[in-house]
Order: C-alpha cells, then structure tokens, then sequence
C-alpha cells in the first residue's frame, strides 16, 4: 500500500482531487467508485473549482456511489442520492440521468437491486478509481466489522457505533436508518485503483490497523492489503 502523508485535512482534500482529475485525464469515460460522509467534501469541492477552471470535464464520466441507506427517499436531505448532488452532481457538468449510479434506498425488492447494481458496475467496465473513506471502526461502504464479510453489493444493518457516528447528519438518533445497501468487499477489490482517505484522530486507531499489515474482519478495510493498487492519503492526525 502507498501511503501519502498530508499535514491536514486541506492536503488530503487537495491530493486526493488531484489523483481523480489525473484518471479523468488520462481516460475521460472512465469509471468512478464514489463515497459520501465528511471527508470527500472538501475533495468534491476542488473538483467543482477545476471543473470551473476549465481543466477537466465529466461529460463522459460514468459514476457509482458506494452504498445507500435503508429505507431511505431521495428528496430525503439526508440520504445519500441527496448529498451527492446538493454537494458535487450538481454542479458539474456530468450526465445525471445516464452516467450517475446510487443505490435505491426505496427498492421494494432490494435483493434485485443489489443485483443489479452489481451487473451495471461490470457492463461498466468496472471501476477504475474507487475512492474510499474509512469509518472509525474500519468499516469501508457500510461493510461493518463482523464475523463474515459479504463479497458482493447487498443489505446490511448498521451497528450501534455507526449509527451514532451518521447521527450527527440526523435531528435525532432515531432518525438515523438502521439498515443500507452497499457494495461488497469484494465489488470494491475489483476496481483497479483504490484510493483511501482518512482524517482526523478519531480515525487513527482504524488506520494503524490497515497499516499494520494484518488482516481482519473485524476492520473490513484491512481487507484492502490484497489489492495492489491501493493508496492511503491521510493526514497527521489519523497518523498518531
Ligand atoms: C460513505 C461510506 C462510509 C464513509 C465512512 C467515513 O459512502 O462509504 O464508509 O466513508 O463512514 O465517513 P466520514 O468521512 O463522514 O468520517
């Protein structure tokens, strides 16, 4: 595993934009892995400012968001087709309709949707660039440390750490779904380049697990150590 080590969250925000602006480059109809929560906001961002720039477009970008909660609306504000378009679909220039793919939090069959969503990654192409964040409990996705690990795209229910976490996103604790779909561990080792992205202290305990080099289910991320093509951007406080 590559490791890059930023002083703060800026750098990691500021590398990280700028290894996606390089795939797009190099392959403008290539396809993107993409997370939500806090720490791609910044990410997001410096994309939107070089897409303004003029150095680089989505016209051809095809992406698939890494998982979804459950039940959830999308005009809910907090669901997650909600935040990536309120924070990046929005406002680039990337066809919404046909090249964005996000989980259906309101599929009435949600064993199809897995399915199929995972049938679309592949007629793809695959990914290409999957970005990572990581949770503080090593979770990638919502692939939540238990005993056995589900390879493909599937349901989850989320544990008590995670909820409280995502709850800070929610009115009340309560509010927070109990269960989302997400990519498996094994559809985010298919894709060829992974990069991860980690902040802050509360992240260190998680990433000195993946860069111990040992591999556990009970911190999915450490699941990344198989895959050759992984890089770490992470700041000095999720270092300590
Ligand atoms: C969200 C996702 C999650 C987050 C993780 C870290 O799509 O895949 O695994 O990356 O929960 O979230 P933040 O960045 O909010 O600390």
């Amino acid at each position: 595993m590559r490791i890059i080590k930023c002083k703060d969250y800026n750098e990691v925000s500021e590398v990280a934009a700028k290894i996606v602006a390089a795939q797009i480059t190099v392959k403008p109809n290539c396809v993107l892995g993409l997370p939500t929560g806090s720490t791609p906001v910044k990410m997001y961002k410096n994309l939107i400012k070089m897409y303004n720039r003029g150095e680089i477009s989505f016209k051809e970008v095809i992406t698939f968001n890494l998982d979804e909660y459950y039940p959830i609306s999308r005009d809910n504000e907090q669901s997650y087709f909600y935040f990536m378009h309120d924070t990046f679909f929005n406002y680039i220039d990337i066809n919404r309709e046909k090249n964005v793919n996000i989980l259906n939090g309101e599929a009435d069959n949600v064993q199809e949707e897995c399915r199929r969503y995972e049938e679309a990654i592949s007629k793809a192409g695959g990914i290409d660039l999957q970005v990572l964040g990581i949770g503080q409990n090593g979770h990638i996705g919502f692939n939540e440390p238990a005993d056995y690990l589900e390879s493909n795209t599937h349901v989850t229910a989320l544990t008590q750490s995670t909820i409280k976490a995502n709850s800070r996103f929610f009115n009340d604790i309560e509010d927070v779904p109990k269960q989302a779909l997400t990519t498996g561990i094994w559809t985010i080792l298919k894709s060829k380049k992974i990069i991860i992205l980690a902040s802050g202290k509360a992240k260190a305990k998680a990433v000195k697990e993946l860069l111990s080099g040992k591999i556990t289910t009970q911190n999915p991320s450490t699941m990344l150590n198989v895959h050759n093509d992984v890089t770490l951007i992470v700041d000095e406080e999720a270092l300590e």
